[in-house]
């Protein structure tokens, strides 16, 4: 990745009045989260049952295969530390000069590093909720039920679902993310393969300059794509933070 990149990048940050970031799971691969479509993905390794871990309609027959994966994931989310990306971008929100994060990510590795105004669109763990009474559960509770292999079931007998967004389901802060997008005058769009929608309709609602960070090529194909970095963005975001 040259220089010409990273000063280039570190430019348009500069000039811009407003800059929102759409994150995937691209940005937690180095704390150890595999993604679902990179090479170690989720999908790509079989490690899980992907199809049927995050459907709503196989959840309802057969929670056990996402409980199985939250199980790992939450054995695995006390040691999860942010990475050199989501750090960079809460120090640039602390400087002024990131306006908002939109992210596909449940892991909450932004907010650990400290980024203010993210809006995850495909939810998170820190609640829960029961799908036949809706009473609510902390993430504590949840992580008690799901680290002792049971399914999680209330005291009605319902089972119990953290607010996560499955496929068949809507996703949360649409209509936010949507304007976000729309005032946005420099987008970036980082870890994503930009295939699951509706997040990966956002850019086409920038009217400013998008930057892609991503270390395989996502085809966008818009006339306001300004730079395609495609390296590890940990090893971008490194140089970056240097120059600016
Ligand atoms: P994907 O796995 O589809 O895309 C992640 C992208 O990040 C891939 O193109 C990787 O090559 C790239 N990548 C991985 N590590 C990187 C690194 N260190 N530096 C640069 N690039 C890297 O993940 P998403 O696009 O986030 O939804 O997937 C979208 C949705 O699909 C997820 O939120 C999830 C899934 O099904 C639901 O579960 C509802």
């Amino acid at each position: 990745m040259s220089n010409d990149l990273v000063a280039r990048c570190s430019e348009l940050i500069l000039q811009s009045k407003n800059t929102v970031v759409l994150t995937g799971a691209g940005i937690s691969t180095n704390a150890g989260i595999p993604d679902f479509r990179g090479p170690q993905g989720l999908y790509t390794s079989r490690l899980y049952d992907a199809e049927k871990i995050f459907d709503i309609a196989y959840f309802l027959k057969d929670p056990k295969p996402f409980y199985e994966f939250a199980h790992d994931f939450i054995a695995l989310e006390s040691t999860i530390k942010p990475t050199v990306t989501h750090n960079a971008l809460a120090a640039l929100e602390g400087a002024g000069k990131i306006h908002a994060v939109i992210t596909q990510n449940i892991d909450g590795l932004h907010q650990k590093a400290g980024s203010q105004k993210v809006l995850d669109m495909h939810g998170n763990f820190l609640k829960s909720h029961c799908l036949k009474c809706r009473k609510a559960f902390d993430y504590r509770e949840l992580k008690s039920m799901v680290l002792q292999h049971v399914i999680p079931h209330c005291s009605c007998r319902g089972i119990i679902k953290p607010d996560i967004v499955f496929f068949g389901e809507d996703v949360k802060y649409y209509h936010q993310s949507l304007e976000l997008a729309q005032s946005a005058d420099l987008f970036f769009v980082i870890g994503t393969s930009c295939v699951v929608y509706p997040a990966a309709s956002l850019p086409q609602f920038v009217p400013g300059k998008i930057v892609i960070i991503n270390n395989s090529k996502v085809e966008l194909n818009m006339y306001n794509v300004a730079l395609e970095i495609e390296s590890d963005m940990d090893v971008f975001f490194n140089k970056l933070m240097d120059t600016l």
